[in-house]
């Protein structure tokens, strides 16, 4: 069977390109991770790459936005699979539907709660505090036009404390992230 390849967005830290990257690197599967895609000149996410051995191609709003062009540079390199760890953009039509059900995002909450426009990042965890949640967790799920409605795949929870605060509901939820995001693509794909 020849080895997929799987390429990766991210727009932040980085913190679960990394850990997919080590997680399937030290597992029996052998996926090629050609190129990590970033929106983000000066963003973390660069110096894991290179620790990992992986280049790195930033594009800017207009060519991620641009099916047409984006759809020209996966094929570049012979993109069988996308991982959305933490990618802020949207996803242009063209792409959606050349690879259905082969663009998997995580959401750091409960869709269908905390989901669409503005919900990324530390909004999330901040609006699940505000509203006194007893519990929020990861949201898994295939990618479709819309932000955050595409059909999910798996969701995990944890509690969220009275006295938690933003912050420690966002390590919580990242500690869930590192735990299932790499076993549920293989699971998915693999
Ligand atoms: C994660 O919480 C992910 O769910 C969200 O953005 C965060 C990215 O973190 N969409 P990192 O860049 O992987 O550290």
């Amino acid at each position: 069977m020849n080895t997929k390849n799987v390429i990766l967005f991210a727009s932040g830290s980085g913190s679960n390109v990394e850990n997919i990257v080590k997680y399937i690197r030290e597992s029996e599967i052998s996926i090629n991770f050609p190129i990590i895609i970033t929106n983000k000149k000066d963003t973390y996410v660069h110096k894991r790459a290179e620790k990992l051995g992986i280049p790195t191609k930033t594009m800017n709003r207009a060519e991620l936005t641009d099916g047409k062009f984006l759809l020209g540079i996966l094929r570049e390199y012979k993109t069988d699979y996308i991982v959305l760890a933490g990618y802020l953009l949207k996803v242009p039509t063209d792409v959606v539907k050349a690879y259905s059900n082969k663009i998997i995002n995580i959401h750091p909450a409960l869709l269908p709660k905390y989901g669409g426009k503005g919900m990324y990042g530390d909004n999330v965890h901040k609006a699940v505090k505000e509203a006194s949640e007893k519990e929020t967790g990861i949201t898994i799920h295939y990618v479709n036009e819309n932000y955050d409605e595409g059909n999910i795949i798996f969701q995990a929870k944890c509690e969220v404390l009275p006295t938690d605060t933003f912050q420690d509901i966002a390590h919580k939820v990242h500690l869930l992230e590192y735990e299932y995001f790499p076993k549920i693509i293989i699971k998915t794909w693999f």
